[in-house]
């Protein structure tokens, strides 16, 4: 993962860098650093935990200089200390790096023997002390470039030289690289997002394009060497800055504004006055096309496997879902009448991103559906549906989740209705029911309440489960996955049906049990298996919308939901999971927003 930012100006640019690297936080927040040159001199601050703690580091020792580099760190390579803390420098040379070096032992082990001594246990450092061998001989951007060639793996850099006051270089290969254009400012960046306070003008470096900025130019270079022209993007206007207002944290404020995402959402893409669902310029042939694969990572894989539910339900289409980690390495066998669709809020994940290369090598159409509509995977897929969450800064995805699922819902229901496989009148209606979820979301946030009470539940427990069947198994497993991220207590989701197969010698006096039992035709085998539960003391906590008294007997605490078209529930189910998975690690005293070990954007593989 990691996070890099370079500027070159006519003014000091530490300040802004420590602004950007505060942006930039969600790929990584073990350690952060800076580098800074001034009259041949690169100053070099670097520390363990967050930007917070560099900037008082610069507050007691300033970083001088107009020209400079930044980096937040997910550790691959060595712990995270000051030491493997980016950038990597060495006297003539200094590198931010986003990626893993793969052949870092061998270039290591040569450099070694060639009697070069390493400070860091990172594989970056590989990089500066190659090119510091370069630099003895070559200008920057040769000794680059001659660089580049010999590492294997994936890489977005940012370096500077100690003997040339002006320029930064930039690199890109798997890992995200954006170059910002100002007036007497020039900027790399991870992404725009760490880059929109200071410009709207962008370009993205391809995968092997290496670019040279000085405050007052830029130059680009293909992976021959040879100069090219990018083009220059005007981003729009981000209305919606993350700012957390009165709310303690991020996700509080992104569960609790899950009902305006449902609204914009559903705003962008359905007509209201015809009841329709405006998806244009299809990849294939909506009537030809007979099979589609979802991909994605974590929770955005999550809403493939809801999705999966939807599409059986609604087409004839036959449908795969696949994490894209394992689907990169299959043998697959590609087909030309099938969608691949690519599920990533962050637009960036590099799983996700290799398996869309994968599938555009093999020629395939491919749709991609992220939150981010300048990312990777948005621009490299040939049709984008974009969620319009707004920037989701919590690293527990919780409202791009509930914009996935809606996407794919809408989806599955226009995609049965070109096929005529759908009556009208019921897709209609399905659109109508849609449109009644924002204010149902608004009611079952009401459930937080109850929820702050049964947390108290997990706090001394081994562990905990969370069933469902139907669309409620994956709604289940994104459950369980929420209290991992956010409390990193035990938690496991599980098909109901089949606890009996081992799971259920899990169960003992106390076991914390999340059951999610919407009133759908799986209901009374879901409250079957809960009673199985039960007779072996396991604690239930029951998520429903079947409002009968009797259903609660035996069950410790019930979270009634409202009524709702029976494939919309997993949107209404999600909510109390998210709070739950919330208060237990506010109990806790967790770092919420950012657990530990995880990032928001995870660039590596
Ligand atoms: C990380 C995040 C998760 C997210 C996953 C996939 O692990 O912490 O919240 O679900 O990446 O990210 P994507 O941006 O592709 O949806």
């Amino acid at each position: 993962m990691c996070g890099i930012i370079g500027i070159a100006s006519n003014k000091s640019v530490s300040s802004n860098i420590i602004n950007s690297l505060k942006k930039l936080e969600y790929r990584g927040y073990d350690s952060a650093g800076l580098a800074t040159l001034k009259n041949n001199v690169i100053n070099e601050k670097k520390c363990s935990g967050r930007v917070e703690q560099l900037e008082k580091i610069l507050f007691k020792t300033p970083a001088e200089g107009s020209l400079g580099i930044g980096h937040v760190r997910w550790a691959t390579h060595g712990i995270p200390n000051e030491i493997n803390a980016h950038p990597h420098s060495t006297e003539v040379v200094s590198v931010v790096h986003n990626g893993i070096i793969e052949n870092s032992s061998d270039l290591k082990r040569s450099l070694e023997n060639k009697g070069k001594k390493f400070k860091s246990q990172t594989d970056t450092e590989v990089i500066t002390l190659l090119l510091a061998e370069e630099l003895k001989n070559k200008k920057p951007l040769e000794a680059v470039q001659d660089t580049l060639v010999k590492l294997k793996g994936s890489f977005a850099l940012g370096i500077i030289f100690k003997n040339f006051n002006n320029i930064i270089i930039g690199a890109r290969r798997g890992s995200p690289l954006a170059v910002g254009y100002s007036k007497n400012e020039n900027y790399i960046g991870s992404d725009s997002y760490a880059l929109k306070s200071m410009t709207n003008k962008i370009s993205y470096l391809e995968d092997g394009d290496v670019c040279i900025l000085t405050k007052d130019s830029v130059e680009f270079y293909d992976s021959n060497k040879k100069k090219i022209n990018k083009k220059v993007l005007i981003l729009s206007e981000d209305k919606n800055i993350a700012q957390k207002g009165d709310y303690k944290n991020f996700m509080s404020k992104e569960i609790f504004e899950q009902p305006i995402t449902a609204k914009n959402c559903i705003n962008e893409y359905i007509d209201k006055s015809r009841d329709e669902i405006n998806f244009y310029n299809f990849p294939l042939n909506p009537k030809t096309v007979n099979k589609v694969v979802l991909i994605g990572c974590g929770t955005a894989y999550h809403s493939c496997l809801v999705a999966k539910y939807w599409f059986e339900e609604f087409t004839s289409l036959s449908v795969e879902t696949d994490i894209a980690s394992e689907f990169r390495y299959r043998s697959i066998k590609f087909s030309k009448d099938c969608l691949y669709l690519f599920v990533s809020q962050s637009g960036e994940t590099a799983d996700t991103s290799a398996a869309l290369d994968l599938c555009k090598k093999n020629k395939v159409k491919t749709c991609s559906i992220v939150n981010v509509v300048e990312s990777s995977i948005a621009r490299n897929a040939d049709w984008v549906l974009p969620i319009h969450a707004g920037p989701e800064i919590g690293v527990a995805s919780t409202k791009a989740f509930l914009g996935q699922m809606l996407l794919l819902y809408m989806l599955s229901i226009k995609l049965a209705d070109l096929r005529n496989e759908i009556d009208k009148k019921e897709y209609q209606t399905k659109i109508s029911d849609l449109k009644k979820l924002p204010n149902l979301l608004e009611k079952c946030l009401k459930s937080e309440e109850k929820i702050q009470f049964v947390a108290k539940d997990f706090l001394n427990s081994k562990g905990s489960m969370f069933l469902g069947r139907g669309f409620s198994f994956p709604i289940a497993l994104e459950g369980a996955l929420k209290l991992k991220e956010l409390s990193y207590l035990h938690a496991e989701g599980y098909p109901a049906g089949e606890m009996k197969h081992g799971p259920l010698a899990l169960i003992e006096d106390g076991l914390p049990v999340i059951v999610v039992a919407p009133n759908d035709k799986y209901f009374h085998k879901t409250l079957s298996n809960m009673q199985e539960v039960i007779a072996r003391g396991g604690k239930i906590l029951l998520i429903t919308n079947n409002n009968d008294s009797v259903i609660s007997e035996n069950v410790r605490f019930t979270i009634n939901l409202p009524s709702i078209e029976k494939s919309l529930s997993p949107f209404l189910s999600t909510i109390p999971l998210q709070l739950l998975a919330y208060h237990v690690a506010l109990l806790k005293k967790c770092d919420i927003d950012k657990p530990r070990n995880l990032a928001k954007s995870v660039t590596v593989e």
